[in-house]
C-alpha cells in the first residue's frame, strides 16, 4: 500500500511517498524561508499562498523521484492540526481533491504524532513503550509513548515552547529568520563562562519547562552591552547552554520515574547538535538508549506524516472523514487510540 503524505502546518511544505512494504520511497521539503526572512517571522497569509503554489509541482516532483503515478496512490495523509488554519486548508483541500479524484481514502493526521512516530523512522528503531522529548517550534513536551495513539503526557511548557524561545532571542540577537539553526551556528564561536543564563524550572520538581523568563533575562543583558560579533556568540552560547540543561536535566528525571531505557528526542529543535551530543554522553553515563530522527525529519516534513497513518492503518486506528476539516488548535491527548 502506497501513502502520499501531505504536511503544510506551517512554513515547510512536504510531500512524501511511503510504502507499507518498502519503506519511504521520496519525499520533498520546500522551505518558505525566502518568503518569510524579510518580516522576520511566519507570515500566515504568505504561508498559504506559497503551499499553493508549491505544493501540486510537489506531489509531480515525488512521484516521479518514487518512478510511481499518480494511479499508484492507495491513500493520503494530511496534517489537520495543529498548526496555522489558511496553511492546513491547503494541504486538506489538496488532499481531498486529489483523493476525491483518484477514488481513495484520504485520512487527517496529527503533526505532533508525526513527529513522535517519526522516531520509528531510525534504523535501529525504538520499541514500545519508549519516552519521548518533543520540541518544536510550538511544543515542548515530555511524552510516555505507549503504542500508536496511546500517549501519556509527562509535562509541556507552561508558556514558551523551546523553539519559540530559540526563534525569539536570536531576533532579540540581530540573527536572522529562521532563528534556532542561526543561533545554533554562532553559538559555536561562543566562549563558555563570560555570561551565565537561568535554568528554569529545572527544579521543579515535574516534567513541565518555562522559558519566557530565559528569554526576558536575556532582553536585560543585552540593555547594558556592545552587541558585537564575540559577545552575541557568547550569549547565544550561554542561552543554548542554559537550554540544553533543562531539557537533558527533566528527560532523565522522566526516564528514572518511568523506569523506561528509550528516549526519543522528536522536532525541529531535535535538529540541534548540543542538544544531540549531550543526549549521547548523558545517554552512555545513564545507560540510555537516545535516538534521534535524521535531521530532515526532525523538522517538518511529510515522511513522518505518510509513515504515522501506516503506523495508524496498521494498528487500525484510522479515521476516515468524507468531509475535511482541519484543526489550527490540537491537544495530542484528544486523539482516539481506538
Ligand atoms: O518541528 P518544526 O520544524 O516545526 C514546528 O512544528 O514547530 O520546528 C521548528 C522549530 C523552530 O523554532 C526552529 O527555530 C527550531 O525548530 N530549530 C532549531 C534548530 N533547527 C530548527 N532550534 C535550535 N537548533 C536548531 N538546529
Ligand atoms: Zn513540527
Amino acid at each position: 500500500m502506497i501513502i502520499l503524505g501531505i504536511e503544510t502546518s506551517c512554513d515547510e511544505s512536504g510531500i512524501a511517498l511511503y510504502d507499507e512494504e518498502r519503506g519511504l520511497l521520496a519525499h520533498r521539503v520546500y522551505s518558505q524561508i525566502t518568503t518569510h526572512a524579510p518580516f522576520g517571522g511566519v507570515v500566515p497569509e504568505l504561508a498559504s499562498r506559497d503551499h499553493i503554489r508549491k505544493l501540486v509541482p510537489l506531489v509531480y516532483a515525488v512521484l516521479s523521484d518514487a518512478a510511481c503515478e499518480l494511479a499508484d496512490i492507495d491513500v493520503i495523509a494530511y496534517t489537520a492540526g495543529p498548526g496555522l488554519a489558511g496553511a492546513l486548508l491547503v494541504g486538506a483541500s489538496i488532499a481531498s481533491g486529489l483523493g476525491y479524484a483518484l477514488g481513495i481514502p484520504v485520512i487527517p493526521l496529527h503533526h505532533l504524532e508525526g513527529h513522535l512516530l517519526s522516531a520509528l523512522l531510525v534504523n535501529p528503531a525504538p520499541t514500545f513503550p519508549f519516552n519521548a522529548l518533543l520540541v518544536s517550534g510550538g511544543h515542548t513536551q515530555l511524552i510516555t509513548v505507549f503504542g500508536v495513539g496511546n500517549y501519556h503526557l509527562l509535562g509541556e511548557t507552561v508558556d514558551d515552547a523551546v523553539g519559540e524561545a530559540f526563534d525569539k532571542t536570536a531576533k532579540l540577537l540581530g540573527l536572522a529568520y529562521p532563528g534556532g539553526p542561526e543561533l545554533s551556528r554562532v553559538a559555536q564561536y561562543g566562549r563558555g563562562g563570560r555570561f551565565r543564563l537561568p535554568r528554569p524550572m529545572l527544579n521543579s520538581g515535574d516534567y513541565n519547562f518555562s522559558f519566557s523568563g530565559l528569554k526576558t533575562a536575556v532582553v536585560t543583558l543585552v540593555k547594558d552591552l556592545v552587541l558585537d560579533a564575540q559577545t552575541i556568540a557568547d550569549i547565544a552560547h550561554a542561552f543554548q547552554d542554559a537550554v540544553v540543561d533543562v531539557l537533558v536535566s527533566k528527560s532523565i528525571n522522566a526516564m528514572v520515574a518511568t523506569k523506561l531505557d528509550q528516549l526519543v528526542v522528536v522536532g525541529g529543535v531535535g535538529a540541534n547538535t548540543q542538544l544531540r551530543q549531550r543526549f549521547s554522553e548523558v545517554g552512555i553515563q545513564q545507560r540510555l538508549k537516545v535516538f534521534y530522527p535524521d535531521v530532515e525529519f526532525c523538522t517538518d516534513n511529510a515522511a513522518m506524516i505518510s509513515y504515522a497513518c501506516a503506523a495508524r492503518i496498521k494498528s487500525d486506528h484510522i479515521q476516515r472523514n468524507l468531509v475535511f476539516s482541519v484543526s489550527p488548535r490540537w491537544e495530542l491527548g484528544e486523539l482516539a487510540s481506538h
